[in-house]
């Protein structure tokens, strides 16, 4: 067991041959990495939450898929082709929402696929080489779409955000978070408002921790004073991040993200969604369509073994909601910022 310390935050890294990735259930209490092997430990870390956020699930599930291959290199073509069909499937059924996930995915089916005149070490190898290659784009995306939501933040800005979309949530630098720390970095004074985040607590534990880590002002709220805060003035902005972007722009995010911003319409505060252009998802028409993730009744009836409500209670747990485009002042991207996005404004951009 070793206690948080203020180093840079590596979420996911690889080491003598396998993926290791910090616990995100226990943090910030615990900072402690697991190690993995194989495409079908992956899965289980993603689906148990040792790695969440829609980036770094698909860094991990790329770094799956190398994992399962690497374990295979010796093995007969046809075995190594099942063993690489069945990894894909696992990690696909992890967890839904995240398009990120199956974004990832295909890239390594692709490059696997690419690869079938060779020899499964030499396909291994390959795909490790994509695996980091997700990896490393997904800190420079970050790097470039915080430029851009950097310049929609005035100086001295306070910033409600809700989960956490930081370099916990990506591989390096983050979504939401990523846009606060370049404006920081930009020389902008700014503070954050945290949402606690029920059920799983991502705001309370992991954005409040990343940001004392870098003694970025923020101040934890349980998510039912947002409304309150707005209203006296306390918000000048909001900051999240999404899972999915539907090709009309209504967008999936934690729980709780709509009740956000609808207060956010009410109160006349921008709220912005940050994301890669690989959470955009042209082929869902429109949020409806989005498959939300309903997680374990336990969530919500406690927190981890300390269970608070009546035994046999029925429990509804859907882990994301969606907010309909007309509330998103604008989508900030690695590709620039879309004000009021829609159907025609996405595929503009998706066509760069
Ligand atoms: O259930 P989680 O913790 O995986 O949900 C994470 C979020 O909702 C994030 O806001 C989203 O994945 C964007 S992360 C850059």
């Amino acid at each position: 067991m070793t206690p948080p310390s203020a180093t840079r935050v590596e979420t996911l890294r690889w080491s003598a041959g396998r993926l290791e990735m910090i616990d995100q259930r226990v943090l910030p209490a615990q900072l402690r990495y697991l190690s993995y092997d194989s495409a079908e430990s992956v899965a289980t870390g993603i689906r148990d939450m040792v790695v969440r956020g829609a980036p770094a699930i698909g860094c991990a599930a790329a770094y799956g898929v190398a994992l399962e291959a690497l374990r295979h290199r010796h093995a007969p073509g046809t075995e190594f082709s099942r063993a690489m069909q069945r990894g894909f499937e696992v990690l696909a059924a992890s967890r839904p929402t995240a398009v990120n996930l199956f974004w990832a995915l295909r890239r390594m089916r692709l490059q696997w696929e690419s690869l079938a005149a060779y020899p499964a070490s030499a396909q291994a190898d390959a795909l490790l080489a994509q695996a980091h290659e997700i990896f490393a784009e997904d800190i420079r995306t970050n790097r470039a779409l915080g430029e851009h939501g950097a310049a929609l933040l005035a100086d001295g800005a306070r910033v409600l955000t809700h989960c956490n979309a930081g370099a916990l949530a990506t591989a390096g630098h983050g979504t939401a978070l990523g846009v606060i720390r370049s404006a920081v970095e930009a020389g902008k004074r700014i503070s954050v408002i945290a949402d606690e985040t029920r059920p799983f607590l991502q705001g309370a534990r992991l954005t409040a921790w990343e940001m004392v880590q870098e003694g970025i002002p923020v101040t934890l709220i349980t998510d039912n004073m947002a409304g309150f805060m707005m209203s006296r003035g306390e918000v000048d902005a909001v900051v999240v991040g999404t899972d999915r972007v539907a090709a009309n722009g209504d967008v999936a995010n934690k729980i709780g993200t709509y009740m956000v911003a609808v207060l956010a319409r009410r109160h006349g505060i921008p709220f912005y969604v940050a994301c890669p252009m690989s959470t955009i998802d042209m082929q869902v028409a429109d949020g409806a369509a989005i498959p939300i993730e309903e997680r374990p009744a336990r969530e919500v009836t406690g927190f981890r073994d300390d269970q608070w409500a009546a035994a046999g209670v029925a429990v509804r747990n859907p882990s994301f909601d969606v907010t309909p485009a007309e509330l998103v002042t604008a989508l900030v991207t690695e590709r620039g910022v879309v004000h009021r996005p829609d159907r025609e404004r996405l595929e503009a951009l998706a066509r760069g």
